[in-house]
């Protein structure tokens, strides 16, 4: 099925996770979208209307199925809300029927498949796949995007980091290679399991990094689509920290300014970037804050501070929304020819 006028027909799998309920929230007010399987392993059966109250009629009649019986629904697209090293095998399978696939996990994202037995530990389950997928940064990549038959859907904190370097990175108006991102992320950005730094007595009222520099699985994500940007190899220094919230992330990232480079020059960049981007904010005032973009599909950059060739950028984003489900959304409307905003505001 394509463009116009028909509903699209999607299916969530993994839909009682974090991303899968965030996307059950969006499709549910979607006017072209008709939802039409949700899966989940241990709550099968129960109805949607009661696992998801006060989402709307969409939802009126639906169960949750397994994840088997997802598969044999008849679909136009199903969104995977999986972990990663589950997606890819479901993914291909789904793709090989025509199915377009908008998978959440990072089982996509990284073309090459040595890198991902290096970061993910197991071999690519399905490495000739990798080829039809897509890097599904909406903002940079929709020609891809719309003749993709899998949409690597990209990583919360990548996508709070591309978004503010990529533009700055082609126009080489930073030193590429110098780049230090101090993320913060709030906790359901670790998914709905529990583990034992995420209960409440050891998250609340605490603010840690963890894996630091280069050790985090996203590093080699932000510098694979930094290097295509930036026409040479690209490494950053990353430093996640976990806070203690719901949702969100505010990345403040540190760069040099390449020689006769101007702070303002910064901000011209962006907004000649992003001038046309309904889900990027630049700030002309004030500095993005994750308050302002919870339960949102937007993005807000801003200039922190520069002097001395050093400049101070800020990136916020809701990793559910932009980071995730609101994006997936996003890159919904761009493979059915949609209008990009559907469903998202
Ligand atoms: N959380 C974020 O902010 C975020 C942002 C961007 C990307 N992502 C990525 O998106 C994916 C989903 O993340 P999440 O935070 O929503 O995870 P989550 O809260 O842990 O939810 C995972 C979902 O997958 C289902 N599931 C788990 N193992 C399964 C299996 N073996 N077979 C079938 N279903 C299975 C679970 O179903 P049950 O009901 O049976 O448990 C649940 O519905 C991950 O790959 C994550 O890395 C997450």
């Amino acid at each position: 099925m394509e463009h116009g006028e028909q509903t699209i027909r999607v299916a969530v799998a993994g839909a009682t996770g974090y991303t899968g309920a965030e996307l059950i929230r969006y499709l549910s007010r979607h006017p072209k979208a008709q939802i039409v399987a949700a899966s989940s392993e241990s709550m099968a059966g129960q109805e949607l209307e009661q696992v998801f109250p006060g989402r709307g009629e969409k939802l009126r009649g639906l169960r949750l199925v397994s994840l088997e019986e997802l598969l044999c629904v008849a679909a136009d697209a199903v969104f995977l809300c999986l972990p990663h090293g589950q997606s890819a095998e479901v993914g291909a399978r789904l793709a090989g029927e025509g199915k377009k696939v908008i998978d959440l996990s990072a089982d996509f994202r990284l073309p090459d498949p040595a890198l991902y037995r290096q970061w993910y530990g197991i071999d690519h389950p399905c490495p000739e796949w990798l080829g039809a997928a897509c890097y599904g940064l909406s903002e940079f990549y929709r020609d891809q995007i719309r003749r993709a038959q899998i949409v690597a859907n990209p990583g919360c904190y990548p996508t709070a980091a591309l978004l503010a370097l990529v533009p700055l990175v082609r126009a080489r108006l930073i030193e590429a290679n110098t780049v230090v991102i101090d993320a913060k992320s709030g906790l359901s950005g670790a998914g709905k399991t529990p583990k034992p730094h995420l209960h409440f007595a050891e998250a609340n009222e605490n603010v840690a990094p963890y894996s630091p520099g280069r050790m985090h699985r996203h590093v080699p994500e932000i510098d694979w689509y930094l290097t295509l940007a930036a026409g040479r190899k690209v490494q950053v220094i990353f430093v996640p920290h976990l806070i203690p919230m719901d949702r969100g992330i505010l990345e403040t990232i540190y760069v040099h300014l390449t020689s006769g480079t101007k702070p303002e020059d910064v901000l011209h960049c962006w907004r000649a970037a992003y001038a046309q981007e309904p889900f990027v904010r630049v700030l002309e005032h004030g500095l993005p804050a994750t308050k302002r973009v919870a339960w949102t599909n937007v993005c807000e950059l801003g200039l922190a501070w520069s002097e001395g060739g050093v400049a101070v950028l800020v990136s916020a984003i809701d990793n559910l929304g932009k980071g995730a489900s609101g994006q997936a959304v996003q890159n919904l409307n761009i493979l059915f020819g949609l209008e990009e905003g559907l469903g998202l505001v």
